[in-house]
């Protein structure tokens, strides 16, 4: 594996790889690796060349300043999770490496409009976040140029939101989702759950059960609107678990799923806090009635 601390080295010789017409895969992280950023390694290793992993967590997507500080860092040990998952390129810049004219530059990504897809959910209580990630990850596509991004569906609004800023931008690059993975009793694997202390991991447990009910509810026909209204009450009784939303939406609109539409996907999506840590996570399912 080799290691890049600067753009244009890294462009470079990323560059020669794709003249030598290797395919070139890239999976964008903010370190603190765990088996679900593994995952998609896996299935960037499986279908591409080369595998290019970043490793920088991003300011400009950071709307609360604790969190940023608090978020964890782990270089080592992400190096050789990289390094046994069969990622060929790390790429570890600093801040001035991805930002050179500075992070308030202006950026054609950001300026893009995007209607409800950055403005509800993640968008309505994170002001600025999903700039900041379009930001940053066009600017990384413009660095590493490769032929398949790979992304999470944990974060299924970062998806569709990056899958709408590569449409509007022209930007020659496939984009494959990679399920999410979970811990045995459910949590979804996220570089925040360190962060959990013993009681609020076991609590943080409720998250995935309240989503999968919401999903067995809408395969019962049940209405989505008593659905949510029901997991944000029983996620609400618990002591140590403070919800922010609990939504059932249009997987390509993000707008509230309307009771026997036609979707391609519904979403159940939620951001809870469990202490001091924020956790989001999601379920999907096909339409009971399309
Ligand atoms: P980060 O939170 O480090 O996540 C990097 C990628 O790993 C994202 O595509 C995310 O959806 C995926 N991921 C996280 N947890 C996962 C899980 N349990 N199972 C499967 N995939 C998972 O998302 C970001 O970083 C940043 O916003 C970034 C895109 C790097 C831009 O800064």
């Amino acid at each position: 594996m080799l290691i890049f601390t600067t753009a244009s080295e890294l462009s470079t010789a990323l560059a020669a790889e794709r003249s030598a017409g290797h395919r070139v895969g890239f999976v964008p992280t903010m370190g603190a690796l765990h088996a679900g950023h593994a995952s998609l390694v896996a299935s960037s290793v499986a279908s591409c060349d080369r595998t290019v992993v970043s490793v920088f967590v991003n300011p400009t997507q950071f709307n609360d300043g604790s969190d940023l500080d608090a978020y964890p860092r782990t270089p080592e040990a992400d190096a050789e999770l990289l390094r046994d998952a069969g990622c060929t390129h790390l790429y570890r810049p600093t801040i001035e490496d991805v930002y050179p004219a500075g992070t308030a530059a202006p950026s054609a990504a950001a300026d893009l409009e995007y209607g409800a897809l950055t403005t509800r959910l993640e968008g309505a209580h994170r002001p600025g976040h999903f700039e900041g990630v379009v930001q940053v990850v066009s600017r990384l596509l413009d660095i590493v140029r490769p032929h398949v991004l790979f992304l999470g569906q944990k974060d299924y609004q970062q998806v569709a939101v990056i899958r709408h800023m590569i449409g509007q931008l022209g930007l020659e690059v496939a984009v494959e989702t990679v399920e999410t993975v979970r811990e045995a009793d459910g949590l979804a694997l996220s570089s925040r759950n360190r962060r959990l202390g013993e009681a609020e991991r076991r609590a943080a447990t409720v998250i995935n059960r309240q989503l999968a009910g919401i999903v067995t509810g809408l395969n019962c026909g049940w209405p989505a609107r008593e659905l949510e209204r029901l997991a944000l009450a029983a996620l609400r009784a618990h002591p140590l678990l403070e919800p922010e939303y609990v939504e059932v939406v249009d997987g390509d609109t993000l707008l509230p799923y309307q009771d026997g539409a036609p979707a391609r996907e519904v979403v159940a999506a939620t951001a809870v806090h469990a202490g001091s840590v924020r956790l989001i996570d999601n379920r999907t399912l096909r339409p009971p009635n399309p």
